[in-house]
């Protein structure tokens, strides 16, 4: 029996989140520049993409690119966007055809013009697909969208709008970017690392972790299945006991 078979298909995560790591050290034990294992972490992107689809999970957010990705050498930099814009660019066909859409999350006015125009236009040409939300976290960083969320909120309360003892979990969530999309109950991070660098941090207070020892561009979505697995074996309490949640 498959993973994929062994899958509760009621108890599938709606929301996945990842954290794709390793493509420097997989490209160094390769014996390659660092672009080599970003140019190879795409594959890991088709695959798990097609799982993520093909068991129904909702929305799958990718983390692609950090804020503190832009103090990398230029010429890295400079690589990954290329092949950022290229990979969804060459993806978007195929994206379409199993009925994805597209959105991105992050400080996406950083990006060089061409890099923007050709992300939005890719959104705007899948946005009326149902199936998978695939989110790409751009230029992302948890510290910078809690901040963003803080001076919005700071802004209703000097026009007199909201009373702070008035703001709600709700209310706050409404100026994250990942407004509208539910928190993820899974959040995996490749390379055996055990951080979550500044992603989702407001949005992973009651998430799963699970963290693989594979590099990202080994990840299949054999893996994804693997993890998803993993998940639907833990009890999920939410600050409760186990008596309340089993009763
Ligand atoms: C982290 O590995 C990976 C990144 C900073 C970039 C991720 C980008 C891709 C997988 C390319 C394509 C993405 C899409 C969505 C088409 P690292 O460079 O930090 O690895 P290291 O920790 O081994 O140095």
């Amino acid at each position: 029996m498959s993973v994929k078979d062994k899958l509760n298909k009621d108890l599938i995560p709606s929301h996945i989140a990842i954290i794709m790591d390793g493509n420097g050290r997989w490209a160094a034990r390769h014996g390659n520049a660092r672009i080599f294992g970003h140019e190879h972490g795409v594959e890991a992107v088709r695959s798990v993409v097609e799982g993520a689809s093909e068991v129904g999970v909702r929305h799958l957010t990718l983390y692609a690119f950090s804020t503190e990705n832009w103090a990398r050498p230029k010429e890295e930099v400079n690589a990954l966007m290329s092949l950022l814009v290229h990979a969804i660019e060459q993806e978007t066909g195929k994206l379409n055809k199993n009925n994805v859409r597209l959105g991105v999350i992050g400080d996406v006015e950083q990006f060089p013009l061409e890099v923007k125009d050709k992300l939005f236009k890719c959104i705007n040409n899948l946005k009326t697909n149902t199936g998978l939300h695939l989110i790409l976290a751009l230029s992302y960083g948890s510290r910078w969208e809690i901040i963003e969320a803080v001076r919005k909120v700071a802004d209703y309360i000097k026009q007199g709008s909201v009373l702070p003892e008035n703001i709600t979990n709700e209310f706050f969530e409404s100026f994250l970017s990942t407004k509208g999309i539910p928190d993820p109950e899974l959040l995996i991070r490749t390379s055996g690392e055990y951080r979550i660098s500044n992603f989702l941090l407001w949005q992973i207070a009651y998430t799963e972790l699970c963290f693989v020892e594979k590099l990202w561009p080994d990840f299949r979505k054999e893996d994804l299945f693997e993890a998803i697995l993993e998940f639907q074996a833990r009890e999920r309490r939410f600050g409760k006991t186990s008596e309340q949640i089993l009763s």
